[in-house]
C-alpha cells in the first residue's frame, strides 16, 4: 500500500514538473522581428483599396450599383443560363466549388476567389489581364463562359431602361446601338465575326465603348468584396510587446501551425501581407492539369497583356502613360515559365479544390504537397522539400481553418438585387 503511495506521489509530482516545462514552452514568447511579421499579416494592416487609374469609375458609387446588377445578371450569357455569380458564388467565397470552371462548357482554369481581387495588380492566374475592368470583359466575350459578344451587351444596356437610365448616368449618353444582329466582336465564333464585319468602324467604336464601360462598372463592384478579420487577426491584433504566444483565439496546435508558417516553413515568402499573397508569380511544382499541356503560367500572361487591346496603355483605359508603369516594367525572365499567380489565404478552407487547375483536394493534401515540392515538368520549383513530421504537416493544416470569417462587405453587395434576370438555377443567395 505504501509503496504504491508512493509511486503515485512521484508520479504526480513528476506530471507537475513535466507540465510546468510544457506549459512554459506553450507561453513562450514570439521574438521581436517575429511580432513585427505578424503584425504585417493582420487585416488592421489593409491599407484602402488603391485607386485604379485607368477606370476613373472604379470608386463611383453608381457604377457599383450598375455592376451589382449585372454581375448577377444571366442575360450577360448568349444562353440566358450563366452571370459572374454562376461560378464565383458569394455563398462559396466567390467560388465555385468545381475542380474546373463550367459555364456555357467546362473551362481550362479552376475558378478563384474574389474576395480582396481588387489589391491584385493582375488578374488571373498567369496574369494576362493588368486591370479588373478588362478582365471582367474576357468571360463575357469566352465561348466555354458568358459565350456571348460586344453587341449583345451593348444592346442589354440600351434596351433595359433601368440599365439604361443608370449607365447615362454614369458615363453620359448612350450612343446609337444597332439592334441587329444579335452577335458581334472580333473575337469568338463564326457568328461573332461576321457580325462584326457587318458593322461601321463608327458602330464599332461605340460598341467597344459602352463594352469597356459595363467592364468598368462590374470592377466597381468587385471593389466592394473585401475579407473581414477571423481569429487568426483577433490572436495578431491581441500581441502586445510580450508577444504571449497562447490566447482564446487560437488553439496551441493552431499556434505551432504559424510558427511553421512563418518559419521552418516559409510559406510567409510568398504568401504574406494582410491577404496572405505577395501578388507575385511562382513555380510551385504543382502538377499538370489532366488532359492538358503544361501551363506556360506568367511567361505567357505577360506577353498577353502587352498585347491586349483593352490594356493600361490603350485608348480604352482611362490612365496616363504614367499610370501604366506595372505594365511596362513588367518581369519578364525564362523563370516565369509555369509561374501562377500566388493566391490569397483569407477564407482558404471554404474555397477548395485548390490550385490553378483545383489539381489538390484539400488542405492537408497542399501541405504534402509543398513537404514534398516535387521537381515542376517545366522550368523549376521555386518551394524546398520541407521535411516537416506529420504533426507539424496537421499544424500547418488547421492553422488555415483559423483564416475564414464573414466579408466586411455591406451585406446587400453579397445578394443579387432584385431583378428577375439575376441568378441562375445553381446560384443561392445566402452569404457567407
Ligand atoms: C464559367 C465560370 C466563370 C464565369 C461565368 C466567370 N468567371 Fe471569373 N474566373 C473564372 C475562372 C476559371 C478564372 C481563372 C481563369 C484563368 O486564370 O485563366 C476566373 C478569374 C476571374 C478573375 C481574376 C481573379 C484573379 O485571381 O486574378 C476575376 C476578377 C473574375 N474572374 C471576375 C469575373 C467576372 C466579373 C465575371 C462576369 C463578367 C466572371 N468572372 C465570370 C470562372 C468564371
Ligand atoms: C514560392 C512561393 C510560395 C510558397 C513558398 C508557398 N506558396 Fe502557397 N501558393 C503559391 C502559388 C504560386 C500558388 C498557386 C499555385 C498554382 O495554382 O499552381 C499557391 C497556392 C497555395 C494554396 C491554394 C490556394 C487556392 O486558393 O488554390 C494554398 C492553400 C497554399 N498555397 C498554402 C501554402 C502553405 C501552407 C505554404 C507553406 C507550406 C505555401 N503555400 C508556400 C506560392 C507559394
Amino acid at each position: 500500500m505504501k509503496k504504491r503511495l508512493v509511486v503515485a506521489i512521484i508520479l504526480g509530482a513528476l506530471s507537475v514538473i513535466l507540465g510546468f516545462f510544457l506549459d512554459d514552452k506553450d507561453v513562450r514568447n514570439w521574438s521581436r522581428d517575429e511580432l513585427k511579421l505578424l503584425k504585417s499579416l493582420s487585416l488592421q494592416n489593409l491599407p484602402p483599396v488603391p485607386d485604379d487609374p485607368s477606370n476613373t469609375h472604379a470608386n463611383d458609387e453608381g457604377a457599383a450599383q450598375l455592376g451589382h446588377a449585372l454581375y448577377f445578371d444571366v442575360r450577360t450569357s448568349r444562353n440566358g443560363s450563366v452571370s459572374c455569380a454562376s461560378c464565383h458564388k458569394p455563398e462559396k467565397y466567390f467560388t465555385d466549388g468545381l475542380k474546373l470552371a463550367v459555364g456555357t462548357n467546362v473551362g481550362p482554369r479552376h475558378t478563384p476567389s474574389l474576395v480582396g481581387i481588387s489589391y491584385s495588380p493582375w488578374f488571373y492566374w498567369d496574369g494576362r489581364k493588368d486591370s479588373q475592368w478588362s478582365q471582367a470583359l474576357a468571360p463575357i466575350e469566352a465561348r466555354h463562359e458568358h459565350n456571348s459578344s460586344r453587341l449583345k451587351i451593348a444592346q442589354l444596356i440600351a434596351s433595359d431602361e433601368t440599365y439604361r437610365s443608370r449607365y447615362e448616368k454614369i458615363f453620359g449618353a448612350l450612343p446609337p446601338i444597332p439592334v441587329s444582329p444579335e452577335n458581334a466582336s472580333p473575337l469568338g465564333d463564326e457568328e461573332n465575326l461576321r457580325g462584326w464585319d457587318n458593322l461601321t468602324d463608327i458602330q464599332k467604336t461605340s460598341v467597344t465603348k459602352v463594352f469597356t464601360n459595363v467592364g468598368k462598372a462590374l470592377a466597381a463592384y468587385q471593389r466592394k468584396l473585401i475579407p473581414g478579420q477571423s481569429r487568426f487577426d483577433f490572436y495578431i491584433n491581441e500581441l502586445n510587446e510580450e508577444g504571449l504566444k497562447s490566447s482564446a483565439h487560437l488553439t496551441p496546435d493552431e499556434v505551432a501551425g504559424l510558427e511553421l508558417f512563418i518559419g521552418q516553413a516559409q510559406c510567409v515568402s510568398c504568401h504574406n501581407g494582410p491577404l496572405l499573397t505577395n501578388h507575385e508569380f511562382h513555380n510551385t511544382g504543382v502538377l499538370t492539369i489532366s488532359g492538358q499541356l503544361p501551363a506556360m503560367g506568367r511567361y505567357d500572361g505577360v506577353r498577353q497583356a502587352r498585347e491586349d487591346p483593352f490594356n493600361c496603355l490603350s485608348a480604352l483605359s482611362d490612365a496616363a502613360e504614367d499610370d501604366c508603369l506595372e505594365l511596362t516594367f513588367a518581369q519578364d525572365s525564362n523563370d516565369l515559365v509555369g509561374a501562377q499567380k500566388t493566391p490569397t489565404l483569407r477564407n482558404v478552407a471554404e474555397t477548395a479544390p485548390y490550385m490553378h487547375g483545383g489539381q489538390i483536394e484539400n488542405l492537408l493534401e497542399v501541405v504534402k504537397h509543398y513537404n514534398q515540392a516535387p521537381t515542376s515538368l517545366l522550368s523549376h520549383n521555386e518551394a524546398k522539400p520541407l521535411d516537416l513530421k506529420i504533426s507539424q504537416i496537421t499544424q500547418l493544416e488547421s492553422l488555415m481553418y483559423a483564416f475564414t470569417a464573414p466579408l466586411a462587405t455591406e451585406p446587400k453587395w453579397l445578394r443579387p438585387p432584385n431583378s428577375a434576370y439575376s441568378g441562375s438555377a445553381n446560384t443561392q443567395t445566402t452569404p457567407p
